[in-house]
């Protein structure tokens, strides 16, 4: 088993509130990611497929192939969008990382499994120092 890793990035902005909440409870409870009126992260994501080697070409998946989906199917979707707003596999849901990173692992795992190797991991990096990694449901 190997594992093989693509970065891509994207900006976007979100706001974690509750409408239920006031807008001083939500600030209490999401810190600055409450603010009213948005504000952006640039996201690093990373997408670990597993696998094993094809003797033909040497890969678990072609790189160039899993950019082309990651590209398709999240970065068009995300980059320089509103994810509260703007972005289909997220309404209805906190636009936490941890919900962001659920959301895009639902994206790719059906288009990756059509190719070689598997979905193995989604990390999804908001600022330098936090990140969140999904493994599917175990
Ligand atoms: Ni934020």
């Amino acid at each position: 088993m190997i594992f093989i890793t693509r970065r891509e990035h994207f900006n976007a902005a979100h706001r974690l509130f509750r409408e239920d909440f006031s807008d001083a409870k939500n600030l209490e409870i999401f810190g600055k990611c409450s603010n009213p009126n948005w504000h952006g992260h640039n996201y690093e994501l990373f997408v670990t497929v597993c696998g094993a080697v094809n003797p033909q070409t040497g890969f678990v998946i072609d790189l160039k192939v899993l950019g082309e989906i990651i590209t398709e199917h999240i970065i068009e979707k995300l980059d320089h969008k509103n994810i509260n707003l703007e972005v289909d596999f997220m309404q209805g849901k906190l636009a936490s990382a941890e919900n962001i990173a659920i959301g895009i692992w639902n994206q790719l795992q059906p288009v990756i499994a059509e190719h070689e190797g598997t979905l193995y991991c989604v990390k999804l990096c908001e600022t330098e120092n936090n990140y969140v990694e999904y493994y599917g449901e175990k």
